[in-house]
């Protein structure tokens, strides 16, 4: 058929707080330059006591609602690997939160980085099925790891929402898709942690092996060629890895790795995850809205999209711009969500990221903090208490 199936609206939603990274290279005694230019980041995106996967996802979601309605909506997949419950959906706090119908269905998805382009694909194929359908797709999470780490520089937080649907006004989702899973330690978090274990450098190998043999895949799939892509959107657990991941790929399959077509490919997708650090299941989608925001024109151009989560899944797959994009892009709105950031200084930083986990299961009641649409007013009876402001 002539349908084509993808993302119809993207919005996105990060913190209240900022931490810069000049802040913390200030506490740390390490030279700035490792972390502007050795991996690529500017600051991190800092969570208040009161907002979490929940209260960032119901906020990247409700522009999305306010603008389409939610009639067609009938499934919601919640992707996040920094889960607030082992049992009951995230998703379902926010599809009340939302007001959404009860004839829907929610769940969440769970493979660390890549939980979003699985809830993306299966969500395509939901609408293929029903293209009257449409899923609004939500992927949302905090990253933290332990103080004083080498992961430390790449934290950050955010959630991206997406409405998928037929005949999209944003991105159309081709087919094949490039798959690789290899059953590997390089990132990992067990359930009686709130902080990810991690192997740096072994992670980063991970990473780029997994780029190869996606695209591997790919290719043998029939995907396009490499010369036809207007730019690449990676996962980026800080922005150097994209480069990295683009370079790998070009040297990898036989091609000049010079500075300005890595540039050309990466540049422009890299401003939002430079400033709010690693947004896990977002990352690769904010990588999006950033090259949306800030491309010339790219209608029909095809982008190719390079999801990967440790532990480790990656897909390798090709969207084209609709024509007409531009119109509904949300540029402003996410300069503002970037820009509304209240910067904190280290100290109220390091508060704030031991404070966030009440673990007793006692009475709590949190802050009021967050200036966004939403907030996570306490705990009671094991039970999580959400407000609308
Ligand atoms: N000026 C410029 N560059 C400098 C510098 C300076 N003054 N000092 C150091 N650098 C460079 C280094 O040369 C290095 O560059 P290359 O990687 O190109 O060689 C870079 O800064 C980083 O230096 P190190 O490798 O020494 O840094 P580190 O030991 O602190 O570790 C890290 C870096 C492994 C990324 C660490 O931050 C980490 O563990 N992060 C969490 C894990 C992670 O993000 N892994 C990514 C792949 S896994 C994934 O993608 C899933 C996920 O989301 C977690």
């Amino acid at each position: 058929s002539n349908s084509s199936f993808g993302i119809h609206d993207l919005s996105f939603a990060t913190t209240e707080y900022v931490l810069s990274h000049e802040a913390l290279a200030a506490y740390n005694g390490t030279e700035i330059g490792k972390y502007h230019i050795g991996i690529g980041q500017r600051s991190m995106s800092v969570p208040a006591a009161d907002e979490d996967i929940v209260t960032l996802g119901a906020t990247a979601a409700a522009p999305i609602i306010a603008r389409h309605g939610s009639d067609r909506i009938r499934t919601v997949v919640f992707a996040t690997e920094s889960s607030i419950d082992q049992a009951k959906s995230a998703g379902v706090y926010v599809h009340s939160l939302l007001g959404l119908s009860s004839a829907c269905r929610v769940v969440e998805l769970k493979q660390a980085c890549y939980g979003a382009t699985a809830a993306l694909q299966f969500a395509i194929g939901l609408v293929r099925r029903d293209p009257d359908q449409q899923v609004l797709v939500i992927a949302s999470d905090v990253s933290r790891y332990e103080l004083d780490s080498p992961g430390e520089a790449t934290q950050g937080a955010a959630a991206v929402a997406m409405l998928v649907a037929a005949d999209p006004a944003l991105v159309r989702i081709e087919n094949p898709s490039g798959l690789f899973t290899a059953d590997v330690m390089d990132f990992w978090r067990p359930n009686y942690l709130t902080t990810a274990l991690v192997d740096g450098q072994e992670s980063v190998q991970a990473y780029l092996q997994a780029v190869a043999s996606s695209w591997k895949d790919y290719g043998e799939q029939g995907g396009r060629a490499l010369e036809e892509f207007a730019a690449f959107c990676y996962h980026q657990p800080f922005t150097k890895m994209a480069y990295k991941a683009h370079h790998h790929l070009l040297h990898h399959t036989g091609h000049e790795t010079d500075k300005a077509a890595i540039e050309k490919a990466i540049g422009q997708t890299v401003a939002y995850n430079a400033t709010i650090g690693n947004s896990y299941t977002a990352s690769v989608y904010l990588a999006l809205a950033a090259l949306l925001d800030q491309a010339d024109d790219l209608t029909d151009q095809p982008i190719g999209f390079l999801s990967y989560g440790s532990g480790s899944v990656a897909e390798f797959f090709a969207g084209t711009v609709a024509p007409g994009y531009r119109e509904h892009l949300r540029t402003e709105a996410n300069l503002a969500a970037i820009a509304r950031r209240e910067p904190v200084d280290h100290a109220r930083y390091r508060e704030l990221h031991e404070r966030s986990f009440p673990s007793d299961g006692g009475e709590h009641l949190t802050p009021r903090q967050t200036t966004g649409p939403f907030r996570l007013a306490g705990l009671s009876g094991h039970k999580r208490i959400y407000q609308t402001r």
